[in-house]
């Protein structure tokens, strides 16, 4: 596994592979890499020659300058965890080598980004949105990989794969688990211990609004019954718990005839760490 760190050197390498005919995958990822992320590099190893992860935190999709400070960072022991999963190239720029001028380009997503992520985090999607066209112009994937955990990330870097017609197929992944049910995240290592005790009820509280979705077909009733159930855990202070379209993403009306496809997206705090989580289910 090679480690690069400059957007040049990168793209000599992607440029050469390309014309000796090697398929690229790409995993874009911020680091504090868990089984989630290696997932994803593990399938990108089984479907391409060349395996480029990113990991760079940053800083234009943080709207709060406090999360971006203590996001975790561990170069060396997130360079062990890769090896042996089929990484070939790291690559581990610096915020100046990314920036080098401040960006002035703005995103719109519309309806997209008017919701959920989009609505609690202003500038969160535009920053990602930066990165992920930086990393695809350097990394010139064939296929990039994104985890189900973001649901909203994905709907919104499909868009603009669409939009700018970037030449790769998106490969989404489903969300991997602890064994309580805890989406992984790097954000998990922050929990304090009581926090991490009552961290499972998220994923919990969502399946059970998916089930009484299913049941009721009534968006508010599934709700809040989730919420409800959150109600009880103190240290859980819950900022949206929505349920969706699962692709346009907007509010699902009352009544929703079967073969929808339905996601039920939440953000909440924990001690001062904010934690989201997804399930998606098909009406029948
Ligand atoms: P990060 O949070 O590090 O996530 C990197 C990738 O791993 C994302 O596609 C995310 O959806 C996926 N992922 C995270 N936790 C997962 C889990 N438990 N199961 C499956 N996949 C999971 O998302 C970002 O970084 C950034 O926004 C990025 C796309 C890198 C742009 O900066």
């Amino acid at each position: 596994m090679e480690i690069l760190e400059t957007a040049a050197a990168l793209q000599a390498l992607t440029e050469k592979w390309r014309r000796e005919g090697r398929s690229i995958g790409l995993v874009p990822t911020m680091g504090a890499l868990h089984e989630g992320h290696l997932q994803l590099v593990r399938t990108a190893a089984a479907q391409n020659d060349e395996v480029v992860v990113s990991i760079f935190v940053n800083p234009t999709q943080f709207n709060n300058s406090e999360d971006f400070k203590l996001y975790p960072r561990v170069p060396d022991s997130d360079a062990e965890m890769l090896r042996g999963t089929g990484c070939t190239v790291l690559f581990t720029p610096t915020v100046e080598e990314v920036y080098p001028r401040p960006t002035v380009l703005q995103f719109n997503f519309g309806a997209l980004e008017n919701v959920m992520e989009g609505a609690h985090r202003p500038g969160h999607f535009n920053g990602v949105a930066t990165v992920v066209s930086k990393l695809f112009h350097l990394g010139r994937p064939h296929r990039a990989y994104f985890g189900q955990k973001d649901w909203q990330q994905v709907a919104v870097v499909r868009q603009l794969v669409q939009d700018l017609s970037f030449d790769l197929d998106l490969i989404s992944c489903p969300t991997i688990r602890e064994t309580d049910g805890l989406a992984m995240s790097s954000r998990n290592r922050r929990l304090s211990p009581e926090a991490r005790a009552v961290a499972p009820r998220l994923y919990e509280a969502l399946q059970l609004a998916a089930a009484q979705l299913q049941h009721t077909r009534q968006p508010e009733l599934a709700q809040q019954a989730a919420l409800d159930f959150l109600g009880a855990y103190p240290q859980i202070e819950v900022e949206y718990l929505q349920v969706a379209d699962a692709r346009l993403l907007q509010p699902l009306p009352a009544g929703t005839e079967p073969g929808q496809e339905a996601v039920i997206c939440l953000a909440a705090w924990l001690g001062g760490v904010r934690l989201i989580d997804n399930v998606v289910l098909l009406l029948t």
